[in-house]
């Protein structure tokens, strides 16, 4: 009795000390600073109603979803803000012990690479059916929440409306040379990879090469935008909101010089790219996470948010963008399955056989 109650007493008073160790050995274990801290907020976040948002979208956005969230839910929202391509191999790497329990994209593609490696739970129907049906994806194992077209931007004092080419595929003829820009963003990459799946591959490198040759690389889909607008090329690829950004962010939107040209046909260079949601399968809080992604599609909720807060579509036909944006339903686009966008690897490996990357 005695030797048991000293037993415990020993215990007792070494338990600060094995902790310390313990913490110790932990934070050795631990790659750097940043991910232990990042670790011991994952922590709280466990212990409180919050969730943990890994976001690949514009990070004004993302801020302006996870307030609105917050504040119609009491669900704290810790976000984690980068790139979708980063984020997305963060995911695959961490894998089960992934922080995460909610990733939002601006493209299609890493959800679906996502998906295709089994580290999503299927949205229900019944979520799904607040989105366009004709952006969500075959399997339903993520959720369409915002859409953005690719557009020319284009300059009218170096050329016409009427003379901007019908099919990107044309830039790749010598009459184009020197006279367009582009820049390798993550819409050019799913761009990349409808091509794969629609010309093939050969075709599509091909294209790309000849895309590094008569294109100017501007890195940037916001250099595009500026490098036409002032006159250095006379027309540009990139997606349409940043232009629709330019206009909101200008003290004199009167003098904007360029324009935007929705090619308004079943070219690949008038793709309606979709953003995506998905709840990771390895997240412990399955329940607060679907309801991020039903409040995300809500009328009166994250589609809200979008219509106010970016020119990207709202994909609830309920809701209409504050911007002065065409009704996606006057648009023509191609249809297709956004699920098939998951070859980003491949197209990844294209932009660099091109030299584009
Ligand atoms: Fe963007």
């Amino acid at each position: 009795m005695n030797r048991q109650r000293n037993l415990n007493s020993t215990l007792r008073n070494s338990a600060p000390i094995l902790a310390a160790l313990l913490a110790v050995t932990l934070a050795a274990c631990s790659p750097n600073g940043a991910d232990q801290a990042a670790d011991q907020d994952a922590d709280k976040a466990a212990q409180t109603t919050e969730i943990t948002l890994y976001s690949g979208q514009h990070e004004s956005l993302a801020k302006a979803l996870a307030d609105g969230f917050e504040r119609d839910t009491g669900i704290q929202v810790r976000l984690r803000a980068g790139k979708d391509g980063a984020l997305a191999n963060q995911i695959i790497e961490e894998g089960q012990r992934s922080r995460a329990d909610v990733f939002i994209t601006e493209e299609p593609g890493p959800m679906g690479d996502l998906a295709r490696r089994g580290l999503l739970t299927p949205v229900s129907d019944e979520i799904l059916a607040k989105s366009a049906q004709r952006f969500v994806p075959a399997g339903g194992s993520w959720l369409p929440w915002a859409a953005r077209s690719r557009v020319f931007y284009y300059n009218p004092e170096l050329i016409d409306e009427a003379d901007l080419p019908e099919s990107i595929l044309d830039l790749a003829n010598p009459e184009w040379k020197g006279r367009f820009a582009y820049a390798p963003s993550g819409a050019f990459r799913s761009t990349t990879a409808y091509l794969i799946n629609t010309i093939g591959a050969d075709a599509t490198l091909d294209w790309l090469k000849a895309i590094r040759e008569n294109g100017i690389n501007e890195q940037k889909n916001g250099k595009v935008r500026d490098s036409v607008e002032a006159g250095q090329h006379e027309f540009g690829l990139s997606n349409h909101y940043y232009w629709y950004i330019m206009t909101r962010n200008s003290d004199s939107p009167e003098d904007i010089v360029s324009r935007v040209h929705f090619l308004n046909n079943e070219d690949a260079g008038a793709l309606m790219l979709a953003s995506g949601a998905g709840v990771l399968a390895a997240s412990g809080k399955q329940t607060e996470a679907m309801q991020f992604l039903d409040w995300l599609v809500a009328a009166d909720g994250g589609q809200k948010v979008v219509a106010e807060s970016s020119p990207q579509f709202p994909v609830n036909s309920n809701v209409e963008s504050i911007y002065d944006l065409p009704a996606i339903n006057t648009l023509t686009f191609p249809e297709f399955d956004q699920a098939e966008l998951d070859n980003v690897d491949e197209a990844s490996d294209l932009l660099k056989q091109a030299g584009i990357i």
